[in-house]
Order: C-alpha cells, then sequence, then structure tokens
C-alpha cells in the first residue's frame, strides 16, 4: 500500500482526496498498488468531513512517519511550502505538486534533491490545471528538439477577455463579474498583471531548454490597457485577443514573454475560450501540437496532482527523468524580436504616426476621434523609437505571426 499524505485541505487539496476516492479502482489498478491518504495537514480543523480524523497540524509526524512515501503538496506559496517539500525529499519522501510559484523558483534544486535520494518531485498540476503538459514534454516529445511553446496559461484572464470579445463589455465590468462569480480572485494581480502565466511560461520553458529559465527574466505585461475599443478594431480585423505566455528558441537567441496579443480566426490558440488553456507546441519533427482543457479547477487540477501520484507508485526507489539544470538561460532582450504592431493614436496624430511608420494599414471602425493602423514587421526597439516620433500612442497590441 502507498500510504499518501496531503499538505493543505484547501480546494486543491481536498480535490485529491475526492479524486483518489472517487476513482480508487481504476487508480490502484494503474498504480499496480492501493493508495491512502493517511494524514491531511492543514492549520485548520474540519469538524463533520468524512476525512476529519485523518486531520493533523504537525508536519513532523509525517516526517517521522516511515510509511509515508508520498505526499501531495497542495498549500501554494513558498512559505512554508519550500521548507516541507526538501525535508520530504531529503527523507527520501516523493513530492507531487501543484505549486506553479514553488516549482518556478527552484524547481531545479528540488529536483536535483530528489534524484539525489532515489525519490522524486513532480509537477503535472503547476502549469495548465489537469492538461497533461509537463509528462507530454517530459516523456512524449523526447525525438524532438522543442524550439516553441505558446500557450493561454491563465483561465481568469482568458475568461476575462472572452467575455469582453463576446458582449463588447470593459475591462473593468468584466472583472468585476468574474470576481462576482468567483472566476477571479478578490485580488487579481497575479492574474491580470500576467504573473501567473509568467511563472508558468517558466517551467514550461525550462523543460523545453533543460536549464533554468528564470520567471524574473521574462518580459511580463498584463491585461489591464485592453478596452473594448480595441475588440472592436480586432474584430474588423478578423482577430481577438488573447492574453499569451511564449517562448522562442531561435538562433538569434532564446525569446520568452507574456503579453496580449492579436490572433487570427485561423490560428488554434483563437477559439480556446472562457477558462480553458491550451498549449501550443512546434517541434522540429512533429511540427505543431496542441494540448487543451480546463487550465485550474478542483477536480481537474487534483487530477494531475494524483496521476502524478500513481507515477510515483510505479517508480518506488527510483528517479523519473527530467531534464532541468540549475545552469540559468541567457534570455534575450525582447527589445530585438520582430512583429507586426496595432496602434491607436489620437486622430491629430495621423500625419505623424504616417511620417513615422510609413507604410501602415489603416483600420477604420469609425471611432473619429482615433486614427488606428497595423505597422509592418519591426523590431521592439523599432516600433518604441517610432512611436515616440509619432507623439506616443492609446495603445498598441502585438500580433501574433
Ligand atoms: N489563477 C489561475 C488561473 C489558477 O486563472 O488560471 C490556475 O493556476
Amino acid at each position: 500500500m502507498i500510504q499518501v499524505a496531503v499538505l493543505g485541505y484547501g480546494t486543491v487539496g481536498s480535490g485529491v482526496v475526492e479524486v483518489i476516492e472517487t476513482n480508487k479502482a481504476d487508480i490502484n489498478k494503474k498504480a499496480g498498488e492501493e493508495l491512502n491518504v493517511k494524514y491531511i495537514l492543514d492549520l485548520r480543523d474540519f469538524p463533520g468531513d468524512p476525512y476529519e480524523k485523518k486531520v493533523i497540524h504537525d508536519y513532523q509526524r509525517i516526517l517521522d512517519d516511515p510509511e509515508v512515501t508520498v505526499i501531495c503538496e497542495t498549500m501554494g506559496g513558498l512559505k512554508p511550502a519550500y521548507d516541507f517539500t526538501k525535508q520530504a525529499l531529503l527523507a527520501g519522501k516523493s513530492v507531487c505538486t501543484s505549486n506553479k510559484e514553488l516549482v518556478a523558483s527552484h524547481g531545479p534544486e528540488l529536483i536535483q534533491i530528489a534524484k539525489e535520494h532515489c525519490c522524486n518531485y513532480l509537477f503535472e498540476a503547476s502549469v495548465g490545471g489537469g492538461i497533461p503538459i509537463i509528462r507530454p514534454l517530459n516523456y512524449s516529445l523526447t525525438a524532438e528538439r522543442i524550439d516553441g511553446i505558446t500557450g493561454i496559461l491563465n483561465g481568469t484572464t482568458n475568461y476575462i477577455l472572452t467575455k469582453m470579445d463576446r458582449e463588447g463589455a470593459d475591462f473593468a465590468e468584466v472583472l468585476k463579474e468574474a470576481q462576482e462569480r468567483g472566476y477571479a480572485e478578490r485580488n487579481p494581480e497575479a492574474d491580470v498583471e500576467g504573473y501567473d502565466a509568467c511563472r508558468k511560461i517558466a517551467i514550461l520553458s525550462s523543460l523545453m531548454c533543460g536549464k533554468n529559465v528564470r520567471y524574473e527574466d521574462i518580459y511580463t505585461e498584463g491585461i489591464t490597457k485592453i478596452s473594448s475599443a480595441d475588440f472592436k478594431y480586432a474584430r474588423q480585423m478578423n482577430q481577438s485577443i488573447k492574453l499569451l505566455a511564449m517562448s522562442r528558441d531561435t538562433q538569434e537567441g532564446f525569446f520568452a514573454m507574456v503579453a496580449p496579443f492579436m490572433i487570427s480566426r485561423e490560428h488554434p490558440l483563437y477559439s480556446v475560450s472562457d477558462v480553458f488553456n491550451a498549449v501550443y507546441v512546434h517541434g522540429n519533427m512533429l511540427g505543431d501540437s496542441m494540448y487543451y482543457g480546463r487550465g485550474a479547477g478542483k477536480l481537474p487540477t487534483a487530477s494531475a496532482v494524483v496521476s502524478d501520484v500513481v507515477d510515483c507508485a510505479r517508480h518506488q526507489g527510483k528517479s523519473i527523468m527530467c531534464f532541468w539544470d540549475e545552469e540559468n538561460v541567457q534570455v534575450a532582450d525582447i527589445a530585438d524580436a520582430k512583429r507586426k504592431f496595432f496602434v491607436r493614436v489620437n486622430a491629430g496624430q495621423k500625419e505623424a504616426a504616417i511620417d513615422a511608420f510609413h507604410a501602415l494599414a489603416e483600420v477604420n471602425v469609425g471611432i473619429e476621434e482615433e486614427f488606428a493602423f497595423m505597422t509592418q514587421e519591426m523590431s521592439e526597439r523599432e516600433f518604441e523609437e517610432k512611436i515616440g516620433k509619432a507623439g506616443g500612442c492609446i495603445n498598441r497590441i502585438r500580433l501574433m505571426k
């Protein structure tokens, strides 16, 4: 029997217990052994909960129990999750986590400790919730040189942008409604400013390179400046606006960024709506492949955590290969990245904009106070110079190639 401890009995932690209970016959068959949740660690008590007797408050009891071989860390945040994870791995207990913040900050160190102690640090649930994406990158696409990943990695912002697109509503209005319906946090900063997607693309980029892509090195822009007018123009251009997290391994260097992009109807990511996530991967032999599903939520995320527990059960005493070294990747300055831009300026700047950008394609949706256009392809640096000459802009949105 595999004895499991769950750290944190919140949304994902209670989901882990529920998944193990609901699907126990299938899971035990696939694991080759019965899984049993022996402890649930939480600061709180849960009177009346069917698992209330398993709830404990002292982590040391889990560390000291030789029967516990797998720990599900569903606490989130860095403290005390980092210390708890490190102590477990040093004791030879595998850890399965949904904690993207911890994986993005300390992934390579924790993976190395796991290797040295013949156990595993697995994190399928940390990116894309229930979507299998870590395992495909680690085990399935092993014959590929992956040179591009583009993801819609945040459900909250995708929900907000989808609503803005469909209903013509403004950002603040949709955010308020999303908060009321529980789709956005009361403090939505990590989602709407792109920080959550940044950590997730840092994890995927690191697996793509086999080295460490520091999330601090990734240029990140959120969706708070996107307005209903931007969507009017996007529709006119047969595009939508999505918060994309992307990385590209090119001859000019390794580029990674998170920002809102205009994306055309023909692109498979165009149809990824509401709270759904998707990851679009380019390999040099396979070409494009896409992984789609529920990127958040109790049971989808818990299902991914439990899939890692099953992997631990199948690899007891062995460390599963994961290429993510501690060496940092040199992330290139996005000033050198080339693309087209959609730009809105005040009507009075029309001549200055034409002088600065020369060949541009006007986009007209009947907003008289504005002049809007699409540029030719140029580097971010060139764009900044030209828009400076034109006197600045109301907004600019990058176009996905
Ligand atoms: N806040 C995240 C999202 C939760 O909206 O996608 C899953 O990481």
